[in-house]
């Protein structure tokens, strides 16, 4: 698919797609999300931004080898994909114009974790954050050190901020012009004209009103993307990691949920796994993948016990859905026999009226599966 039909696509899906970061990998059409088989093994899950990834794991699943190479070589393919701008290389970067990326990964049959946060220039995070678990005496490694072991390990420096990334940073860096000397705000009556200035000339009229579209939404929304992505295979083992770009324009060194042990990510291999994606901030002050696994720990449903941090995430704020609305965040999870599920804060439809949705790999065929909406629609 080229660039301009996922452009197209990430229009006509953005807005319910904002939380689940469904963006760039689906195809131009994005295929519906249906039922999926419950308590099958092996199984692999992902944010819906992996779906065309599962097919991968799921192979690697099958031939044995361990889940945490198939979780991580999942979420590499999208790590690896420009085109995904919440993910790896050619994810949004800070207010700097940097990349900065953060992972997590959990192995559950060692009970052992790993994780790199605010790391530059290495386009597939995931894989140091498995390297940090498997190579030091550390769990997490952050910034400047988290680049030296990573090319302690031969991992290249590369520039991660694709000529896309970069001209929708510019034209964000560009609203700011009230307060500081960049160019045109959103309110400069000639601010299209102006934005338009940075497309590629030889674009064609239908594709520039389209990157104009989604910049503005870019500018309005800062999306936090992130995939995460669990199995368990068929003798029960779990892993999973979690992988972003984070949080779309912030400051140099913000760290997200991905990388926190217990937020982004938890597994326990007797219970099972749990990650999210969306606006980590409110995900750290529940820990939710950790309140996940413990809630099924108890027997509660992988599905009902997303619901559970979905509500402690609103109860941070009293249930106020006006403050409630300004974000959105979704958890997936499965359970040691298989059982899959997930919950979003807000079951918003995309402007093409699809729900937020999660990608499982039964075994037979990967699918997107509708998320548990805790409130229905933001729009009420
Ligand atoms: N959940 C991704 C982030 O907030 O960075």
């Amino acid at each position: 698919m080229d660039a301009w039909s996922r452009r197209k696509f990430f229009l006509t899906t953005l807005a319910g797609s904002l939380a689940a970061g469904a963006r760039n990998l689906l195809g131009g059409q994005a295929p519906a999300a249906q039922a999926a088989p419950q308590g099958t093994r092996p199984l692999i899950i992902s944010s819906a931004n992996g779906l065309n990834a599962l097919t991968l794991g799921m192979g690697l699943l099958k031939r044995g080898l361990d889940t945490l190479e198939a979780v991580v070589s999942t979420v590499n393919v999208v790590e690896d994909d420009p085109n995904d701008n919440s993910v790896g290389y050619g994810g949004l970067p800070n207010e700097d114009g940097d990349v900065e990326l953060d992972a997590s990964v959990m192995h559950g049959p060692t009970r052992r974790a790993g994780s790199v946060g605010s790391i530059r220039h290495i386009k597939n995070p995931s894989k140091i954050a498995k390297l940090v678990m498997e190579r030091t005496d550390h769990l997490m490694l952050v910034g400047p050190g988290a680049l030296r072991f990573a090319e302690a390990h031969g991992f290249e420096r590369i520039n991660l901020l694709t000529e896309d990334s970069r001209r929708r940073w510019l034209a964000w860096k560009e609203t700011m012009s009230d307060r500081d000397s960049w160019g045109p705000g959103l309110s400069d009556p000639e601010w299209k004209e102006k934005i338009t200035g940075l497309l590629p000339s030889h674009w064609s009229e239908e594709q520039k009103a389209a990157e104009l579209a989604y910049i503005r939404e870019l500018i309005l929304h800062p999306p936090t993307g992130t995939i995460n992505c669990c199995a368990v295979n068929e003798k029960g083992d779990i892993s999973g990691t979690t992988t972003t770009s984070g949080l779309a324009w912030k400051l140099a060194g913000r760290v997200g949920d991905s990388p926190i042990i217990g937020a982004g990510l938890f597994v326990d291999n007797e219970v099972g796994a749990a990650g999210s994606t969306g606006r980590g901030e409110e995900n750290i002050k529940i820990c939710g993948a950790h309140t996940i696994v413990e809630m099924m720990r108890k027997g509660m449903s992988p599905t009902d016990a997303c619901l559970e941090a979905c509500k402690r995430v609103a109860w941070s704020y009293n249930n106020d859905k006006a403050r409630l609305r300004k974000f959105n965040i979704s958890f997936y999870a499965l359970n040691k026999s298989g059982f899959h599920g997930g919950g979003v804060l807000w079951g918003t439809p995309s402007r093409s009226g699809r729900r937020p949705s999660y990608a499982v790999h039964d075994g037979v065929e990967a699918k997107l599966v509708p998320l548990a909406p805790y409130f229905e629609t933001a729009a009420s």
